[in-house]
C-alpha cells in the first residue's frame, strides 16, 4: 500500500493575509445587524468582474445593451435560479439565502474563484452556516458545487464535497460526520414519476458517518447510505447502501465488506431495500 497523505502547502504571507482580509471584511457585512445580503453580494460579484472600475450604477448607467445584460446578472434580484420554479420551495427561506448562491456560484466562475481552492474552501466555510440548516466544523467544498435550495442541507464535521458535486436537496440531505463526496457525484432528494412527469415525490437521502462517495456515483432519492460504506465510482445507489459495504455497478450492489468492518457489519439485517 503507497499512502498518500495530503501534502501541506502555503501561500505567500502578503497574499494570504490580502485573502484574510477580504474573508474577514466580508463575513463582518453579512454579519452586521439588518445586512442586505442582496446588495453585499452584487457589489462583491461587481468587484470580482469589475475590479476598481466605476460604481455599479455608473457604469450601469452608461452600459451598452450588452454590457447592461451583463451588469444586471450580477444582481440575485434580477436573475432567476432553477429551484426558484419548483413548485414546493419555501419562497420566504430561500429568498433569504439566494443572493448567498448567487456570490457562491459566481464567485466559482470568476477569475478569482475557478481554481482558487485556497480562497475558495474558506469562502464556501464562510457562507455554508448561512445557506445551510445545519453546518458543522471545517466543511471543505471545492469548486462548482451546486444545490438545489440549500436551505435543506443538514451537513456534520469534518465533511469534504468535492469539485462538480450536485447536492440536490428538494426532499432534504444529511450528511453525517466526514462524509466524503468525490467529483462528478449527484445525491439526489426528488425523483418524478414514470408516468406523469409533474408528479414529484422528495425524500431525504442520508449519509451516515464515514461514508465515501466516488468519483461520478449517483445516489437516488431517499436512499440511505449508512455508516462507513462507499459507494464506488460511477454506481448508482438505488437501494439502501449496509454499513461497511462497498457498492459498486448500476444498480449498486455490494461486492465486499471492508476489512475494518466490525463482525456485526457482515451480518447486519437488510435495513428498508438495503442490497
Ligand atoms: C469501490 C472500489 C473502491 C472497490 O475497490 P475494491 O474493494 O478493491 O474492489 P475490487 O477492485 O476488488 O472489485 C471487486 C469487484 O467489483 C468490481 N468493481 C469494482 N469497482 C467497480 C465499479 N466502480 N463499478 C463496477 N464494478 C466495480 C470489480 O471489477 C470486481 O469484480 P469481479 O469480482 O467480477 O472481478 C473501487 O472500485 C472504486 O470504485 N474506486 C473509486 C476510486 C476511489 O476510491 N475514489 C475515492 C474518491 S476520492
Amino acid at each position: 500500500m503507497v499512502l498518500h497523505p495530503l501534502r501541506k502547502i502555503s501561500l505567500p504571507a502578503d497574499i494570504a493575509a490580502a485573502n484574510e482580509a477580504w474573508l474577514a471584511n466580508l463575513d463582518a457585512q453579512l454579519t452586521a445587524p439588518g445586512a442586505d445580503w442582496y446588495r453585499i453580494a452584487r457589489d462583491t460579484l461587481f468587484a470580482l468582474w469589475y475590479p476598481d472600475g466605476d460604481s455599479y450604477q455608473d457604469m450601469l448607467s452608461k452600459a451598452s445593451d450588452t454590457g447592461r445584460i451583463a451588469l444586471l446578472a450580477l444582481d440575485p434580484h434580477h436573475v432567476t435560479l432553477e429551484p426558484e420554479y419548483y413548485d414546493e420551495v419555501d419562497v420566504e427561506k430561500f429568498a433569504r439565502i439566494k443572493p448567498l448562491l448567487c456570490l457562491w456560484y459566481g464567485f466559482d466562475r470568476s477569475p478569482a474563484g475557478g481554481q482558487n481552492v485556497d480562497l475558495g474552501v474558506k469562502l464556501r466555510r464562510l457562507l455554508a452556516p448561512h445557506v445551510f440548516a445545519r453546518c458543522g466544523d471545517n466543511f471543505k467544498c471545492f469548486q462548482h458545487v451546486e444545490f438545489s435550495f440549500g436551505y435543506n442541507m443538514e451537513v456534520g464535521d469534518n465533511v469534504v464535497v468535492h469539485r462538480h458535486v450536485l447536492l440536490d436537496d428538494r426532499g432534504g440531505i444529511e450528511l453525517h460526520n466526514r462524509v466524503s463526496i468525490a467529483d462528478y457525484a449527484n445525491i439526489y432528494s426528488h425523483t418524478h414519476s414514470i408516468v406523469d412527469q409533474v408528479d414529484v415525490t422528495t425524500a431525504k437521502t442520508v449519509l451516515e458517518e464515514d461514508v465515501r462517495i466516488t468519483y461520478h456515483a449517483t445516489v437516488l432519492a431517499g436512499v440511505k447510505v449508512a455508516r462507513n460504506s462507499m459507494v464506488g465510482a460511477v454506481a448508482v445507489a438505488t437501494k439502501n447502501v449496509r454499513p461497511y459495504h462497498v457498492n459498486v455497478g448500476i444498480p449498486a450492489k455490494s461486492v465486499r465488506v471492508k476489512p475494518n468492518a466490525p463482525p456485526e457489519a457482515s451480518a447486519t439485517a437488510r435495513v428498508g431495500h438495503s442490497d
